[in-house]
C-alpha cells in the first residue's frame, strides 16, 4: 500500500499577526512548510506530498521546494488552495494521482511532528482503521459557554469530563477512498478532516499524540517552536 500526504498550506494566519502567509514564516531560518514537507517524507511510509499553496502563491511555493533539499525517494506536488481549510484539502486530494491508498492530512502549521508520531499513523490505518487521529490529554479545564453579546460575560453552560477529552493533533490518517467520499458528501464547516468522517458514521480512532506536534497559532508559539529547535540541534 502507498501513502500520499497532501499539506494544507493556505492560510493567512493572521493570529499570528501581520506578514507572510502562515506557512512561508521562518522557523530557525527555514520556512515552516518545509520543515512540515521534511517532517512527512521524513517518514518513509511516505512516497508523495502534496502541497496546497495559497491561491496565488503556487509559483512561490515551487521555488521553494526547489531551493531547499528534500528526499530523492519521495514526489512533490503542488497545487492552488482555497477559501477554507476544508476547501484546500479537497483540491489536494484531487489532485492525487491514483495508486496510493492511504492519505495523511497534515498542516504546515505543525512544522515539528515527530517521524515516530507520523509512523504510528500510518501503521493504525494500515491495521484497518478508516481515520485515525494523533491525539494528548488535556492540561487545561475546558468549559462551554452561552454566546453574549459582546462585551458581556458569557455564562457557563457545562464542564465536559476532562478524562473523556483529547486535543488532536495532525497528521491525520485515512482510507483514502473513505476520505474523498466524506469531502464529496460532508457539508457545513469543520475544524478537522476525521470530524467528517464521523459525520458519515464511521468510527474515528487514535494513536498517542506528541507535544512536539503542536500548532504555531499565536507569536508565543513561534517562541516555543524555536527552542524546541534549538535543543534538536544540540
Ligand atoms: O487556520 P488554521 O491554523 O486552523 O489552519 C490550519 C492549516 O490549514 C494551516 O496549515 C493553514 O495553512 C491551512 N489552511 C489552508 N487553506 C485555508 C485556510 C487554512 O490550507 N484557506
Amino acid at each position: 500500500s502507498r501513502t500520499a500526504a497532501v499539506i494544507p498550506a493556505a492560510g493567512r494566519g493572521v493570529r499570528l499577526g501581520p506578514g507572510a502567509p502562515k506557512a512561508l514564516r521562518a522557523l530557525g531560518g527555514t520556512p515552516m512548510l518545509i520543515h512540515a514537507i521534511r517532517a512527512m517524507a521524513d517518514s518513509r511510509a511516505v512516497s508523495l506530498v502534496v502541497v496546497v499553496a495559497p491561491p496565488d502563491g503556487a509559483a512561490e511555493v515551487k521555488t521553494l521546494l526547489d531551493a531547499h533539499a528534500l528526499p530523492d525517494r519521495t514526489d512533490f506536488l503542488v497545487v492552488p488552495g482555497g477559501e477554507s481549510r476544508q476547501e484546500s484539502v479537497k483540491l489536494g486530494l484531487d489532485a492525487l494521482p491514483p495508486g496510493y491508498d492511504i492519505v495523511l492530512v497534515h498542516d504546515a502549521a505543525r512544522p515539528l511532528v515527530p517521524v515516530d508520531t507520523v509512523d504510528a499513523v500510518v501503521e493504525a490505518v494500515r491495521g484497518g482503521a478508516p481515520a485515525v487521529v494523533p491525539a494528548l490529554p488535556l492540561a487545561d479545564t475546558v468549559k462551554q459557554v452561552e454566546p453574549a453579546a459582546p462585551g458581556e460575560p458569557e455564562p457557563v453552560v457545562a464542564t465536559p469530563d476532562r478524562s473523556l477529552l483529547r486535543a488532536v493533533q495532525t497528521p491525520q490518517g485515512f482510507d483514502r477512498d473513505t476520505l474523498v467520499r466524506a469531502h464529496a458528501t460532508v457539508t457545513g464547516s469543520v475544524t478537522d478532516d476525521a470530524s467528517m468522517v464521523e459525520r458519515l458514521g464511521l468510527t474515528v480512532v487514535t494513536v498517542p499524540g506528541h507535544e512536539e506536534a503542536f500548532k504555531v497559532t499565536r507569536p508565543l508559539d513561534l517562541v516555543l517552536a524555536e527552542a524546541v529547535l534549538a535543543r534538536r540541534r544540540l
